[in-house]
């Protein structure tokens, strides 16, 4: 029931009707009672900045901040977790109601969750990470991989320049390289922060065979679950990590901000949305 109490929250991006973060935010919601309600927002594609402003001092609680205004979002903010700018992006921003807007990236721990949810024997301490991409999902990967005690982090990008330009925010223990460096033998993981293989195209095509028989590789990429980057690893014996894992876990202190509460643990949010994703949703 929506009430005069009802607290708002929800997800901007562009696009954003592909998102599965209502459904999940809205199902908690439900199962544990609260008077709130999580939409999607999609504000035009130069519009991010009078947007964001206009909800200044809490016309919503907060929002989750997608593709491609992350970068954005860290901008619009007056306060910032240091995750959040160590990455140079946020993927929440939370208005208070004093007229602050704050930004935080949740994106970094949920992959390392996820990593540790479904990859319980990597250790980010044991050997190099690759990331593959150079847009606001790797930046928030690079970050939390460097917290977690990466001894190295390379950087692979169809464009050099944006690699380059990324690893130099970051200082000398990350490295940049383009696309025909998608191979690391000696990588403890990989990680697929492009787009490729968004919505069931080819991904990025890796040298598995030349790879370590304990590397990890994990697809931010959840539609389709199974990619062709993480059905690669797999045929090579590899283990792989999901992005449902990484968008349920990056989920669950953004409702908390929002909703003052955790997620109810008795729902099976995994199961709703691998259900959704398996009708094609
Ligand atoms: P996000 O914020 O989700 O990271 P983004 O900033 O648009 O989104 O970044 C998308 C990433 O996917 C980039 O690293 C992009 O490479 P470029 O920097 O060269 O554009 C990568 N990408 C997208 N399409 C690609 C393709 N066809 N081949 C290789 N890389 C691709």
């Amino acid at each position: 029931m929506i009430t005069a109490h009802t607290r708002v929250a929800g997800v901007a991006g562009a696009p954003v009707r592909h998102s599965l973060s209502p459904l999940l935010h809205n199902a908690w919601l439900k199962e544990a009672g609260i008077d709130g309600v999580y939409i999607a927002f999609s504000p035009p594609q130069d519009g991010f900045p009078a947007f964001a402003e206009g909800m200044r001092g809490g016309a919503v609680v907060g929002l989750n901040v997608t593709i491609p205004f992350k970068q954005q979002a860290l901008a619009a903010a007056d306060d910032a977790s240091d995750l959040a700018r160590a990455a140079g992006a946020a993927n929440l921003l939370l208005f208070h109601e004093n007229g602050r807007i704050e930004a935080r990236n949740t994106d970094g721990d949920g992959m390392m969750q996820a990593l540790a949810a479904q990859a319980p024997h990597y250790d980010p301490k044991s050997g190099p990470a690759l990331v593959l991409g150079a847009g606001g999902a790797a930046r928030g990967a690079v970050a939390a991989l460097l917290a977690a005690g990466a001894p190295q982090v390379i950087i692979c990008n169809r464009t050099l320049d944006r690699a380059e330009q990324l690893a130099a925010t970051f200082g000398s223990r990350v490295r940049a390289f383009d696309r025909p460096d998608w191979a690391a033998p000696d990588a403890a993981v990989v990680i697929n922060a492009t787009s490729l293989g968004l919505g069931g195209g080819p991904g990025p095509h890796m040298p598995w065979k030349s790879m370590a028989d304990t590397a990890v590789a994990m697809d931010m990429v959840y539609k389709p679950l199974r990619t062709e980057f993480l059905a690669g690893a797999e045929e090579r014996g590899l283990t792989v990590v999901d992005g449902l894992e990484m968008l349920i876990r990056q989920a669950i202190p953004a409702f908390e901000a929002f909703y003052g509460q955790a997620p109810p643990p008795q729902l099976d949010e995994r199961r709703l949305l691998l259900d959704v994703l398996e009708a094609g949703g």
